[in-house]
């Protein structure tokens, strides 16, 4: 890289010398590229593995205007945000928004929204979240850069990359990717919790590239570049401004994951579903028809487990259709949530935040799961329920007051009965569904007798089997208050 520094410098006195010298390098950095890409199986990385690569990344990205926004070019958008009075720190790629006094004042979904303390990364390249590309080679021409960057995964597909980094300890929690509407461009752009603190010091320089080392050895993330030692992103002390020290915990993350690729992301997902499924066994192993214990919630195209969660999804959505209403921007709470795949299925019907109860092993591995999958929009509680739980206090504030959340009580009453927690929770709707071998009849009974259900009114039933269940009744309920 020196070297190449050096004939740079030295040639530039003399256009015509310095244009071929570059146009020469620039063909052999592709070409070397290439051939690295080609042998390391970057190039194929993509995930077509059909039914399970259509599961993945599933959650509805979602639309937020902002205020008084009408810009097309990056100049503009400079423009208006020094007229707003924001403070922003402008990288190659990206615009980053802190938090700061100011920004709910055009961004006004993030109070809402997300958590406090968020901040926004939002793409220089100006198109939606399904089009844009991270790394637009057109926005920063480099010669020799041109394939590596057309490998920098799709908007979504980074969401994954840094939900890999985050779920194990080495980047923050991004909370979601949005299309900003303008009056005149829309912008992608990554909710993510502001991280901050004190320098980074040798030892947590040290610390956190033997941790990441550790992961690119393993095989499952890869850096797009041939050579993590001599990238620039990867320079001590603190990868050049990449590291920063969490102020909450006081370790080492690394803030950008453009700069990644997940090979066989099926693989990864089979890894975490066969190291979870033993903890999220519930009643003792459950084994599969062709031998070996599974999971109770099957992920579509991918693992096998007691319920398949395609088929029965698609009979809540013909219930809600049914009944007149959508998960769209909606809060969504799951009691007994097992590994979070109603939840998930939720958030690709567009709901806003969901959030999930279950015991604290069986939380572990639903968070693995839903951020494997490319899930943002969470909060999960691992926690043993008993009829004192005190849901409520668990939720975020911000979501309290709201009352037209959608809860899913499913195949769980046996287990946990039904707490009088539950009431609070600022839900609506509500999907009940028994256990088998338990009738209409018995169902309703049980129903009415809850103190907290029995005024409520009955939209929808259906009665069905799934998986290796047989028929159980699902009933849709509404309250009002
Ligand atoms: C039969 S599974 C149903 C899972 C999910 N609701 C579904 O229908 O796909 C029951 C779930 O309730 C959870 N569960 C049972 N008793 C519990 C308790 N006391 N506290 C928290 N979770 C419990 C189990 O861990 C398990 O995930």
């Amino acid at each position: 890289m020196q070297v190449v520094q050096y004939i740079q410098k030295m040639t530039r006195p003399y256009p015509g010398v310095y244009r071929t010298l570059t146009r020469v390098y620039g063909v052999c950095a592709e070409v070397g590229f290439f051939f690295h890409a080609l042998l390391t199986g970057k190039l194929f990385v993509r995930p077509d593995k059909g039914r399970f690569s259509a599961f993945l990344s599933g959650q509805k990205v979602l639309s937020y205007p902002i205020r008084g926004a009408n810009f097309t070019s990056i100049e503009e958008f400079r423009r208006w945000l020094e007229r707003c009075g924001l403070d922003y720190v402008e990288g190659g790629w990206t615009f980053y928004l802190p938090p700061q006094e100011g920004l709910y004042l055009y961004f006004g979904f993030l109070e809402r929204d997300y958590p406090p303390g968020a901040g926004l990364k939002i793409l220089k390249d100006f198109r939606s979240p399904d089009e844009a590309v991270y790394t637009r080679h057109g926005l920063n021409p480099a010669p020799g850069a041109a394939l590596k960057r057309s490998l920098t995964p799709s908007p979504m597909g980074l969401l994954r990359v840094a939900n890999y980094l985050y779920s194990h300890g080495l980047g923050m929690r991004v909370y979601d990717l949005t299309a900003l509407k303008g009056e005149t461009a829309t912008l992608t752009c990554y909710v993510i919790r502001d991280v901050h603190g004190p320098a980074v010091q040798s030892h947590d320089y040290d610390s956190f590239m033997e941790a990441i080392s550790g992961h690119l050895d393993r095989g499952e993330i890869l850096t797009i570049h041939q050579h993590s030692n001599v990238m620039w992103d990867f320079k001590p002390p603190d990868c050049s401004g990449n590291l920063i020290i969490d102020s909450a915990t006081g370790k080492p993350l690394f803030v950008d994951f453009q700069g990644f690729l997940l090979k066989d992301e099926d693989r990864i997902l089979a890894r975490i579903a066969n190291e979870v499924k033993d903890k999220t066994h519930f009643g003792g192993s459950r084994f599969y028809r062709g031998g070996g214990s599974y999971l109770y919630q099957a992920i579509p195209g991918l693992v096998v487990g007691k319920r398949d969660m395609g088929a029965r999804w698609n009979v809540f959505l013909e219930m809600m259709k049914e009944a007149g209403f959508s998960l769209t921007d909606r809060r969504v709470y799951d009691i007994g949530c097992n590994t979070g795949l109603i939840l998930y299925n939720a958030l690709s019907e567009g709901a806003q935040w969901v959030m999930g109860w279950d015991m604290p092993e069986v939380v572990k591995g639903a968070r693995r799961i839903l951020l494997a999958l490319g899930a943002t929009r969470f909060d999960l509680y691992g926690e043993q329920i008993t009829e004192n739980t005190d849901f409520v206090s668990r939720i975020p504030e911000r979501y309290r007051k709201e009352k037209d959340g959608v809860l899913f009580f499913l195949a769980v009453s046996d287990h946990i009965g039904f707490p009088e927690g539950i009431a609070e929770l600022p839900w609506k709707y509500m999907f009940y569904e028994g256990h088998s071998r338990q009738g209409y009849e018995f169902t309703l009974e049980r129903i009415r007798a809850v103190s907290w259900l029995n005024k409520a009114k009955i939209l929808v039933r259906r009665s069905f089997a799934d998986g290796d269940t047989p028929r159980r009744e699902v009933i849709l309920l509404k309250r009002s208050f």
